[in-house]
């Protein structure tokens, strides 16, 4: 287990965050939320992982991935023996849910992104993970599509290496095992993840 002590100072801060976060009302979003998804899994310096929004369930219960895409995410890290209740901190591009799980507004993520930055600001995390197009955009330039970019590792903040990922749900609806077929990607994916998460101190 790779867990690492993350100082009272700066759980304190992501604290605080989360109940601003709980009343915001810095977009429409506040109005039309249930609750407001601010993080899940375990506050670490090492591996965070960035979705795009909350769906009907986090919505529901205010944490991130608990409907069938996270269910296959926790699959996808234990595949390799992580878990988000001992390696992983997990957090969204937004923090509320948009309607009918349309695509977030610049907007939003404009009003958004004080959040994410508190967040990996704090946590400073070695590895990222950036899970489907939306989060892919918040970090790179340029409007390359997940598929070409996915599986290479990126240079993030704070000296951070970024890797972009396909997004569990777009693997949902492709599911063929097919040799160089999404799934088989992935795969190679998390076993590089382990990988060079294993050669961090
Ligand atoms: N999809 C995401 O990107 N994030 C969640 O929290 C749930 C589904």
């Amino acid at each position: 287990m790779a867990q690492q002590i993350v100082e009272k100072e700066i759980l304190e801060i992501l604290e605080k965050n989360r109940q601003k976060c709980a009343v915001c009302q810095k977009c429409s979003l506040g109005k039309s939320r249930t609750k407001s998804v601010f993080s899940g899994g375990i506050p670490n310096h090492k591996l965070m992982l960035i979705g795009e929004a909350p769906g009907y369930w986090e919505d529901q219960k205010g944490e991130p991935f608990v409907g069938k895409a996270g269910i296959l995410l926790d699959k996808i890290f234990a595949s390799v023996g992580l878990s988000r209740q001992n390696d992983v901190y997990i957090c969204n591009t937004l923090k509320c849910r948009p309607p009918d799980n349309r695509n977030p507004l610049p907007e939003e993520k404009a009003a958004c992104r004080e959040y994410l930055d508190v967040q990996v600001g704090l946590l400073k995390p070695k590895i990222i993970l950036l899970c489907g197009n939306i989060a892919v955009q918040s970090f790179l330039e340029g409007s390359r599509g997940i598929t070409r970019v996915r599986g290479q590792w990126f240079d993030g903040p704070y000296g951070s290496k970024m890797m972009p990922i396909f997004h569990p749900s777009y693997l949902l609806r492709n599911d063929t095992r097919e040799k160089g077929g999404p799934k088989w990607l992935m795969w190679q994916d998390i076993q590089e993840i382990k990988r060079v998460y294993d050669s961090l101190s």
